[in-house]
């Protein structure tokens, strides 16, 4: 087999081996059904019970509400921003937006097509380097619902601190990009939606966990596709769905439950970070966060060297070392270590110690 390197990728990103092999071997033939995953219909018994363990793994897990539905869409995170807005700002079509980084302006963008978003917490004059504090946030108790973003990717901040006081508002979460890697209170939100291809599988399948109640809010006007009640009542089964992918989720699942859960991944998750983190405070300042400390995320860590050049040579020398993925997104440069939960810890450690000696040689 060739060599698997360090996969410090943003998503699509590092799955864990496990999963990758048993994938590997149901390519060719799914159990007794003498067929691969990816020739199975997905009306068939098979699948069945692949979509309904996958579901009812994602229950586990997150400890799921048994008032909430579990919906497997396509069409990325992209089209929740639409969607959330089509099918939920339908009352007084004004929603609450707080605005911490590059995903939450593209959310923004797509609401107000739809009705009057308010902007609130908005930290763009200073970069998205951190998140805002709770008295920089306005919420209309008329609003529709209240939208953020738990992880920002590309800026590097995370919602660690406990959800957005919203009173009875729906809150409604794009959790992309820390989705699985600690619990949550799900009981909190209205909504929680995350692409599967950073921490629950691979691209090709949207993970939406919404309370049943604000289904009724779907207009019947709404495109089929995009009509969450519709989505809900048929499970997902409304056309074909991403059968490999919702295989590939269920098996992640599976992964998750045999290493402990979600307390256990965060507890891994922080350690990891915590790692990466130490080795960028301690570097006397070659290496330095833009994020305030309050606001570190533990699933995409940033950083920048002394300047660009450097930086370039840095990615590209840790590129040849086996380090791959390692540039910051187009928007913002620097680096960029994305740490999911399949993200072994000994490639953080691999990280700090070519940090260390690229530190010494070029520092
Ligand atoms: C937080 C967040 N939201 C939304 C998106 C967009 O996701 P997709 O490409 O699945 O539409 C991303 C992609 O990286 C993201 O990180």
């Amino acid at each position: 087999m060739t060599q698997r390197i360090h996969n410090f990728g943003a998503g699509p990103a590092v799955m864990p081996l496990s999963v990758l092999e048993e994938l590997r071997d149901n390519t060719i033939v799914l159990g007794t059904t003498g067929m691969s995953i990816l020739e199975i219909s997905h009306r068939s018994k098979a699948f069945d019970a692949i979509i309904k363990s996958a579901e009812a793994r994602l229950r586990r897990l997150l400890d799921i509400p048994g008032d909430y539905a579990v919906l497997f869409m396509q069409g990325g995170a992209s089209t929740q921003f639409s969607m959330v807005a089509m099918n939920l700002m339908t009352g007084s079509k004004k929603a609450d937006y707080i605005v911490t980084g590059h995903w939450a302006e593209a959310a923004v963008k797509e609401a107000k097509k739809v009705g009057t978003v308010n902007e609130t917490g908005s930290t763009k004059a200073e970069n998205f380097a951190r998140l805002p504090r709770a008295d920089e946030l306005k919420f209309d108790p008329a609003a529709d619902y209240a939208h953020f973003t738990s992880n920002n990717t590309i800026e590097g901040s995370e919602w660690l601190r406990p959800e957005p006081e919203v009173g009875s508002v729906p809150l409604i979460c794009d959790a992309s990009s820390d989705f699985m890697s600690r619990p949550i209170p799900v009981a909190k939100y209205g909504a929680i939606y995350a692409g599967a291809q950073k921490n629950a599988g691979p691209a090709g399948v949207t993970i939406v966990i919404i309370r049943k109640d604000l289904l009724s809010r779907s207009s019947k006007s709404l495109p089929t596709m995009l009509n969450y009640a519709i989505q809900a009542e048929k499970e997902s089964l409304y056309n074909t769905p991403p059968c490999y992918a919702i295989y590939a989720v269920d098996l992640v699942c599976k992964w998750l439950e045999s290493i402990g859960g979600l307390s256990a991944i965060e507890k891994m998750n922080a350690e990891k970070a915590g790692l990466l983190c130490q080795a960028i405070d301690a570097s006397g300042g070659f290496y330095r966060t833009p994020v305030a400390a309050d606001s570190r995320s533990r699933m995409n860590v940033v950083w920048r060297l002394p300047n660009e050049e450097i930086e370039n040579r840095f990615i590209k020398e840790a590129q040849a070392a086996g380090l791959d993925g390692l540039k910051g997104h187009r928007s913002v440069g620097g680096c960029r270590a994305s740490l999911y939960n399949a993200l072994p810890k000994a490639s953080v450690e691999a990280l700090v110690d070519f940090m260390a000696r690229f530190q010494k040689s070029n520092g």
